[in-house]
């Protein structure tokens, strides 16, 4: 049984075979072919954060694919009670299929999956979010395609989009220049947990501008992400620099890429006529969460098919 913890959980050749086989899944979607492959399958969401993309894409996914879903929070069930963890895995994963979980703490959810009987999926947790760089590239390939040897221009906090996108290009051939402001960087034993990876991955950069130079891709994120809200204040005057305008978009390449995870804010990590600009795909790019996520949710419940 697999789980799909942090990006570097897949092999190269796995996220070929998905990025493949989501494609033929958003070809059938937008054509209104019913692709019933988890008939009868329930798929548990466990929320301890807030999200829009995450549950809409993972339930309105699921259904489309035969199933049901089940959507725990923290405030509406046991979890919020101290009920512990490994039980609460125990008993979920004897119910279900399949469990997504958006939590704090990836010690919280490697903790569930070493409990459950059914694979785990991280939708998000403090240190990666590994289904929206899945969805990131799959949009990369759809645009542009393949993404080895491209350049990945990382503006902002050194957070869990951050070390996924790290872990990504280690594994699949290409480049991040990063630029956070100081004390925010990426701490990169955390980033690959503590397994090896090639130095060349990604390069630091103290300004945004030299980051985004001649980048295939330029994307950041909120400067205050779920969990960090009380240092907001402070943050807002760390990442003042870090916006990405007209200006950073300009020194990348031309046919530059601009992606965010969302939910944005127009004036502070991005400006508006980039985000709504003509080199944003910031839609695609949501959009494709809930076509990758049904590719990845196959893949481990049924594996490779056709
Ligand atoms: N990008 C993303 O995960 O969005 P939500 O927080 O709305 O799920
Ligand atoms: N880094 C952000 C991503 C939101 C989808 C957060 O963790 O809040």
């Amino acid at each position: 049984m697999k789980h799909y913890l942090q990006f570097q959980d897949f092999t190269a050749d796995e996220y070929e075979y998905l990025f493949k086989r989501a494609a033929l899944i958003k070809q059938k979607f937008k054509g209104y072919v019913t692709h019933h492959t988890l008939a009868d399958r329930t798929l548990a969401m466990i929320f301890e954060k807030a999200s829009t993309r995450t549950r809409v894409s993972f339930e309105a996914g699921m259904y489309q694919l035969g199933g049901s879903v089940v959507h725990l929070t923290t405030g509406d069930s046991q979890l919020g009670r101290a009920e512990p963890i490994e039980d609460s895995a125990r008993v979920i994963s004897r119910m279900t299929d399949l469990v997504m979980i958006r939590t704090f703490g990836q010690e919280k959810i490697e903790r569930f999956a070493a409990h459950s009987r059914v694979p785990v999926i991280n939708g998000l947790t403090n240190e990666f979010h590994p289904c929206q760089i899945l969805a990131d590239i799959f949009t990369f390939i759809e645009h542009r395609g393949s993404i080895q040897g491209k350049t990945v221009a990382w503006v902002g906090d050194g957070n869990n989009m951050a070390n996924t996108w790290l872990q990504a290009a280690n594994l699949l051939g290409f480049k991040v220049h990063v630029s956070t402001p100081s004390g925010y960087e990426i701490d990169e034993k955390l980033a690959f947990s503590g397994r090896p990876y090639n130095k060349d991955c990604y390069k630091i950069f103290g300004n945004p501008m030299d980051a985004c130079k001649d980048a295939d891709l330029v994307t950041t994120d909120v400067w205050t992400s779920m969990g960090y809200e009380e240092e907001n204040e402070k943050r807002m005057k760390a990442f003042a620099d870090w916006c990405v305008d007209q200006e950073m978009m300009a020194v990348a390449k031309k046919d530059a890429l601009f992606m965010h995870c969302l939910p944005a804010h127009r004036g502070e990590e991005v400006q508006a006529d980039v985000i709504d600009g003509p080199q944003s795909v910031v839609w695609d790019e949501a959009e494709n969460r809930m076509h990758v996520q049904k590719a990845l949710m196959e893949y481990l419940l049924i594996g490779k098919q056709g």
